[in-house]
């Protein structure tokens, strides 16, 4: 007996409905989605990257950052992401709008990135660890980037952007270590990089009031 049209019409409707699965489905549920106003501040959000972070994030793509560090919080009842201050609230799909493409990585040998930028205080100390990790973690399983670097002659007058590096990382007498504009820009998308906005769809929890609105409780006020 001839099989042929029905193997034909097997691999069709199997073909079709995986279409239906991983695009279209897909696209009509999150396809529509369009920056949101916030209430409090009326500011959209996301906002798109400016430039030098758009730059920042195809040299954090070109470095292979996402092998190790993921950008997605999960839910509290999840894991324990909050709770290690990673971020106030779970991502969601509205947190990428603007990425392409998203960088949510799966593997998280470093910490989560989602809300970074809310971590990093001293930003010179930052182009320290990414020209040597161990130089600001001791013993830190991170890569050096120094090739996002230039080490150069101190001219008359030494660099004012030259890092402050000591000990085993300084370099030979008379030589100062500058950051190449790539470092900049990976350093302006790590600051781009905060998602902590209270959303419909992932409100961030207000801390409890009393009666008379005061703060009541160990959760700090929450800043936006
Ligand atoms: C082999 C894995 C690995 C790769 C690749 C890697 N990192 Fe890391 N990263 C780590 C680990 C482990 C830590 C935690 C220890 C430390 O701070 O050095 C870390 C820490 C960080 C931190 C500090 C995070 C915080 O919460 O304070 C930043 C920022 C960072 N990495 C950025 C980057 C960037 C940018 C790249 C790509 C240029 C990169 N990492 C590539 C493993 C990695």
């Amino acid at each position: 007996m001839n099989q042929g049209p029905l193997i034909f019409v097997g691999i069709f409707f199997t073909m079709t409905l995986s279409w239906y699965g991983f695009v279209f489905k897909p696209t009509l549920d999150l396809g529509q989605q369009a920056p949101v106003k916030l209430e409090e501040t009326s500011q959209l959000y996301p906002a798109a990257r400016p430039g030098l972070a758009q730059q920042g994030a195809e040299i954090y793509r070109a470095n292979g950052c996402v092998t190790c560090h993921s950008q997605q919080v999960r839910d509290a009842k999840d894991g324990s992401d909050k709770a290690r201050g990673w971020g106030a609230r779970l991502t969601v799909a509205q947190d990428y709008l603007f990425d392409h493409p998203p960088q949510l990585g799966q593997v998280r040998i470093g910490p989560d990135l989602a809300n970074v930028s809310t971590r990093l205080f001293d930003l010179k100390n930052q182009l320290i660890h990414l020209y040597a990790p161990r130089a600001v973690v001791k013993g830190s399983s991170m890569p050096p980037y120094p090739f996002l670097f230039e080490v150069r002659k101190i001219g008359p007058t030494p660099s004012a952007d030259a890092l402050a590096l000591t000990g085993a990382y300084a370099p030979t007498a008379g030589f100062e270590v500058v950051p190449k504009s790539e470092a900049y820009s990976l350093l302006a998308y790590l600051s781009s990089l905060r998602s902590e906005v209270s959303l419909y769809e992932a409100p961030i929890p207000k801390p409890p009031t009393n009666a008379v609105g005061t703060v009541v409780g160990t959760n700090a006020p929450i800043v936006q």
